[in-house]
């Protein structure tokens, strides 16, 4: 099959005809504001099974369905709760995904098996647009190979996905960078079960209260917890070359990296180093990327995966990163890559 890039754009013809073949059982990735989607028709099964498929994804791991109307929300959930109306009045369109009674109308090749379904809408012009034109719902992970990190350009979805899908719609680079928080309000507190932009103190501004699924906490990771959104037991995000999270305070950090790189440039191992603007003069290393300053912590997750694409292009061996976990949005970020590095942490 052949992949077409569509510029979002310019080719408006092109992108009618991208959300008819969507609309019509087809695959179609495109931009949202968190990564790249892969967007299939959330109603019709046999998208949503040709999605795994691209993927390479377990078809239990259920999918998000992307909306562009809040008026549709009923249509594909049942009981729908006021918190979920107050979440969504607040946040809506943005980076959260809500966790409901599906309705009859979703099938079950959807939502993995289960009687609930995660909601979005995205706050992106294109992705809105495209959902509308396609029907109003539609199914997309994001849209990497399982396993690998999420994509935040259409380049990275054409490297994964050339021959798999017919569309990618280009919308240019995202801008947040890391996937939507996801929050469970078929629990009797609404529970985080993936963390992101919007944290808990953000939601609890609106909310009486919301708590973290225990399974997704870092000091609990390796217990037998298991995550309720199936998609958080699986190793995510993962560069090619071996990533290691070096923690402590922010000098000892660059001594112990340093160390850390001159003896693998010893034993000639091609190395690589995730810095901040703060202290990217102070490697001694070649392969240094920046995620940005500490001060912008969004400019930290809009090139996180970004930067882990690059040392796989690369063909770096080892990688060590700084920590980022100094408050919410910064744990959101040390959660992908905390999983990206298999939980490998060195504390200084
Ligand atoms: O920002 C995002 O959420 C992106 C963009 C494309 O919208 N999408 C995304 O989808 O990250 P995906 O498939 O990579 O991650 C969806 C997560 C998985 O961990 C999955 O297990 C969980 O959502 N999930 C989906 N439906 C669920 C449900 N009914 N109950 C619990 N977890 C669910
Ligand atoms: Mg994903």
């Amino acid at each position: 099959m052949e992949t077409k890039i569509v510029d979002a754009n310019k080719e408006l013809l092109e992108f009618d005809a991208a959300a008819k073949c969507l609309k019509e059982g087809g695959l179609v990735a495109f931009p949202t504001e968190t990564v790249y989607g892969l967007g299939g028709n959330a109603l019709n099964p046999n998208s949503s099974k040709k999605i795994y498929e691209a993927k390479g994804r377990p078809s239990d791991n259920p999918l998000i369905v992307h909306i562009c109307d809040i008026k549709t929300l009923d249509k594909i959930c049942k009981e729908v709760c006021k918190e979920a109306y107050i979440l969504a009045e607040r946040f809506w369109p943005g980076q959260l995904t809500m966790v409901l009674n599906k309705s009859d109308i979703v099938p079950y090749e959807t939502t993995g098996g289960l009687d609930t379904v995660a909601v979005r809408m995205p706050d992106n012009k294109v992705a809105l647009a495209l959902i509308d034109k396609a029907g109003g719902f539609v199914a997309a992970p994001s849209a990497n190979v399982s396993g690998k990190p999420s994509p935040t350009k259409a380049e990275h979805v054409y490297n994964d996905m050339k021959g798999r899908i017919e569309y990618i719609v280009d919308g240019g680079e995202v801008g947040i960078g890391i996937e939507s928080t996801i929050v469970d309000l078929t629990s009797k507190v609404p529970t985080i079960l993936r963390p992101g932009y919007i944290t808990k103190q953000m939601l609890e501004e609106v909310l009486e209260t919301a708590r973290y699924d225990k399974a997704i906490l870092e000091e609990n990771a390796g217990k037998d917890l298991v995550p309720k959104a199936p998609g958080m037991k699986y190793k995510h995000y993962a560069p090619n070359g071996e990533l290691t999270i070096v923690s402590g305070n922010p000098e000892t950090v660059v001594d112990k990296i340093n160390t850390l790189v001159e003896n693998n440039i010893k034993c000639g191992y091609k190395t690589g180093v995730i810095a901040t603007d703060e202290t990217v003069q102070q490697y001694r290393c070649n392969n240094v990327i920046s995620l940005g300053t500490r001060k912008d912590k969004q400019t930290l997750s809009h090139n996180l995966y970004n930067a882990l694409r690059e040392f796989d292009n690369m063909e770096v061996l080892y990688i060590y990163s700084e920590d980022f976990g100094e408050d919410e949005f910064g744990q959101a970020i040390m959660n992908r890559l905390l999983k990206a590095a298999g939980y490998k942490r060195i504390e200084v």
